[in-house]
């Protein structure tokens, strides 16, 4: 067996050890949206030092703990907390989580993060649900020997914003009043944000969004056929020329929106339907 798949096996028996039910939903939480997890009902928390092969972001807003629990009726698995390209780690480091849910038996996906707004009517504080991307880094977790336990070397991943998964959000969204708008995520590798004119060229290629994260995980997820649906939280104009965004900026951006953000959620989870194969 291929070193990392051992290593992911050796994750997902840890995991199993700790859990009665096997989780239908993984979430994972971006900067400033941590506090979703505390409406985890009766949950096991498991810091990310303590699980064998799961490495931890430096980076302030993010937390760094799964938190397995119940939302409504439904088992998830939430990282409160991700590693980022950023900071140096590879895709397939990013990937990994996303491997052990996988094998863990996940057969959905829910991923947010912070985004700056490309499209002028998504202004700071505003949602949108994620319905394609564009991978500005080129890069793949996917790159190298490929996993069969996973998925196909040469997967198709069109499609992996499931419509099924996006009709439930917007009827949540529309019953709960909340503005969500929809969009495609770029994910640049950063960590400076982008120039005036790398928006322009963003915004040319047809994103409305731009944002650090998400894509590598979406990758995975799609490669093991598990369904997505991505949740930008808007949380500085780039399309502002000039604007500079700091990251405390995006952070309080991300919390002024975080009470509508976990209602869309959670009224989400409850509404997805789980086949519960495996
Ligand atoms: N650019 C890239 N990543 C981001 C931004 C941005 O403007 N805001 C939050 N994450």
């Amino acid at each position: 067996m291929e070193e990392n798949e051992k290593k992911v096996f050796e994750t997902v028996s840890y995991i199993r050890e700790r859990i009665i039910e096997k989780p239908d939903i993984a979430i994972i939480l971006g900067s400033g949206l941590g506090g979703l997890a505390y409406e985890i009902q009766n949950r096991v928390e498991i810091p990310y030092d303590e699980v064998p092969n799961f490495k931890n972001s430096l980076v302030e807003g993010h937390e760094g703990k799964l938190i397995i629990g119940k939302i409504y009726d439904k088992n998830v698995i939430a990282m409160q907390g991700r590693i980022h390209f950023y900071e140096g780690y590879s895709m397939q480091d990013i990937a990994f989580p996303i491997r052990v849910f996988a094998l863990l038996g996940v057969e959905v996906l829910i991923v947010t993060n912070a985004a700056g707004g490309i499209d002028p009517r998504l202004s700071p504080g505003s949602l949108m649900m994620i319905t394609d991307h564009i991978n500005m880094s080129l890069q793949s977790p996917l790159t190298g020997k490929n996993s069969d336990t996973f998925g196909p070397r040469f997967p198709a991943i069109n499609g992996v914003y499931d419509k099924g998964l996006m009709t439930i959000a917007k009827s949540v969204a529309s019953e709960m009043n909340i503005n969500l708008h929809e969009g495609v995520y770029a994910f640049m590798p950063g960590p400076q944000y982008e120039t005036d004119a790398e928006i322009k060229m963003l915004k040319i290629l047809g994103a409305d969004a731009v944002g650090m994260s998400t894509v590598p995980e979406v990758i995975a997820a799609a490669h093991s056929g598990i369904k997505v649906l991505g949740i930008s939280c808007i949380a500085n104009a780039a399309w502002r020329e000039g604007a500079m965004a700091t990251h405390n900026e995006v952070l309080e951006n991300a919390s002024k929106v975080e009470k509508d953000f976990v209602t869309l959620v959670m009224d989400t989870i409850r509404k997805i339907p789980i086949e519960n194969k495996g």
